[in-house]
Formats: structure tokens, C-alpha cells, sequence
């Protein structure tokens, strides 16, 4: 695995753990952090000893608090269409993972942290978790698809209320509107990530993966949701997992799956 400067990473049982590392900095997605994920994500999508992604935050106060405001206050007309395009690149990279992405939310997820959290498929957070896109109170509006994957998992009318006010919310409200799926102590972050990882990591690699695609296909404008499913399920059908799955259950045991 490559030394990065501000993204840490170790593999445990198959499953990488990516920490963005700038502590000085509530650990702010600055370019080349968001350069240091995109070449990480890439390399675990094709590394056949990753078959899990954990996306969490060094220290115990912020997952990530953002883009840098040092870098960002420089954008303009001629640079910041670019710098949106990009960190959404980055950020569809981990959506469309066809390896399960955690975020383990440890502390603040505000602007492109939150963004971030939201890219990944699930989201387990600490009680401490503060959630907000706080990009109105700076003069901008998210960049790295926060607008969009806020109002999917929230709905419209508290994602018009969380990007206009541009307000904080706690890991309890997270977890209410939908935005989170659990709220743990923090000492049992990794348990409940690792717990929710082992359950998916004993399906059908190609099954979990299919799965991704379908759901993705709800807000992809250009897909047909029904199709895809119906396609991926014809995927699914081709499978010797399918055959051992489906074995393994009328001969009473259970399946060893293989990803073929
Ligand atoms: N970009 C750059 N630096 C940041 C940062 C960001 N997004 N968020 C925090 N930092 C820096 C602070 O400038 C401070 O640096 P300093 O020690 O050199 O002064 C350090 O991290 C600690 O932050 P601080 O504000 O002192 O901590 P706090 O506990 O009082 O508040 C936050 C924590 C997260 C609530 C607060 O830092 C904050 O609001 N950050 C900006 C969030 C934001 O607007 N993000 C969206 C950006 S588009």
C-alpha cells in the first residue's frame, strides 16, 4: 500500500481502514487530501485482499470538518467548477464501491465531511457527532454532492432547512431524520462498524455489489431502476455463488462463498 501524507491506512481481515489524518485541522479535506483518498479508494477497488472500506477520522473530535476554508477562500469563477467536479469524482468513486464503504463518524461531519459520511453506503456515528453543511454560512453552497445525497437520505424539506440555515445537528437528530443508521459510545465505534461489515462480508461479494448498483440506480436520473434490477438479478443468476447459495440452504449448511 502506498505511504500517503494525510490518509492512513491498515488492512485487518480483509478490511481497510482509511483515516484522514490533518489533526491540526479537524482533519479539513484540503486537495491533496482529496487526491490522497481518490488514489486509496482506487487502489482498494482492485486490490483483491480488500473486501471491505471503513472511511473514518483521526482524533476524537471531527471525522472531517470540511473542506479547508485556507484553500477554498481562493476559488473563483475559473477554478471552482473544476474543484466541485472533482471532489464529486472522488466522492462517486466511493458511492459507487462495489466494495461495502463504511463512514465511522467520529466527531464533526460538517461541509465535505458530511458529504463524505454521505458518499459511503452506511453510516455509524458517535453520540459526540455533530452533522451540518454549513457552506451558506461562508458565502457558498455544498460542492461535493452534499445537496443532493442530503436530500436523498433526509428528504426535502430537512435538507432545505439544514443547507439554508446552514445549522448543526446532533448524532440523536442524525439518526432520527434518517442521515445515520446507528449512534454508538465512542469505545464501541469500531465494534458496531466491524459487526454491520462481518454480516455483509459472509453474502455473496457479487450479490452486495449488484445490490449497490440497484439502489445507486434510484437517483440516477439517466438509469431505469426496474431494469437494473432485473438485469443485475439475470447477473446474479449467472453466478456459482448462486448455485452454492441456493444449495447450501436445501442441503442444510451453510454457504462458502467464492465471488464467482
Ligand atoms: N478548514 C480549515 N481549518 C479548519 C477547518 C476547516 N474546515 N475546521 C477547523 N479548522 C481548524 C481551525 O481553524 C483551528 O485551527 P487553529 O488551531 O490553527 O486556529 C483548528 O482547526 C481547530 O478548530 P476550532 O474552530 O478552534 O475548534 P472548535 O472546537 O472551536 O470548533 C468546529 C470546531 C468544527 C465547529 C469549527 O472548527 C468549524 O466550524 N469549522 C469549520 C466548519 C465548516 O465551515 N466547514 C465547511 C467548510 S466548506
Amino acid at each position: 500500500m502506498p505511504d500517503y501524507e494525510n490518509v492512513k491506512l491498515s488492512l485487518n481481515d480483509h478490511i481497510l481502514t482509511l483515516t484522514i489524518d490533518r489533526p491540526d485541522s479537524m482533519n479539513a479535506l484540503n486537495f491533496l487530501t482529496i487526491e490522497e483518498i481518490r488514489g486509496a479508494i482506487g487502489e482498494a477497488l482492485i486490490d483483491e485482499q480488500v473486501k471491505a472500506i471503513i472511511i473514518t477520522g483521526s482524533g476524537e473530535k471531527a471525522f472531517v470538518a470540511g473542506a479547508d476554508i485556507n484553500e477554498i477562500r481562493e476559488l473563483n469563477e475559473v477554478n471552482s467548477r473544476k474543484f466541485a467536479e472533482n471532489g464529486q469524482e472522488v466522492f462517486g468513486q466511493i458511492e459507487n464501491s462495489e466494495k461495502p464503504v463504511i463512514a465511522a463518524v467520529n466527531g464533526y461531519a460538517l461541509g465535505g465531511g458530511c458529504e463524505l459520511a454521505m458518499a459511503c453506503h452506511i453510516r455509524v456515528a458517535t453520540e459526540n457527532a455533530m452533522f451540518g453543511q454549513p457552506e451558506v454560512k461562508l458565502g457558498i453552497i455544498p460542492g461535493y454532492g452534499g445537496t443532493q445525497r442530503l436530500t436523498q437520505l433526509v428528504g426535502k424539506g430537512k435538507a432545505m432547512e439544514l443547507l439554508m440555515t446552514g445549522e448543526m445537528i446532533s448524532a440523536k437528530e442524525a439518526l432520527d431524520t434518517g442521515l445515520v443508521n446507528y449512534v454508538v459510545a465512542r469505545d464501541e465505534l469500531l465494534n458496531k462498524v466491524n459487526e454491520i461489515l462481518s454480516k455483509i462480508l459472509k453474502q455473496a461479494p457479487k450479490a452486495v455489489a449488484n445490490v449497490v448498483d440497484c439502489v445507486n440506480a434510484v437517483f440516477d436520473n439517466e438509469a431505469n431502476g426496474y431494469q437494473t434490477e432485473a438485469n443485475n438479478f439475470m447477473n446474479c443468476c449467472r453466478t456459482e455463488d448462486f448455485k452454492e447459495g441456493t444449495s447450501a440452504f436445501l442441503e442444510k449448511r451453510e454457504p462458502v462463498f467464492k465471488g464467482e
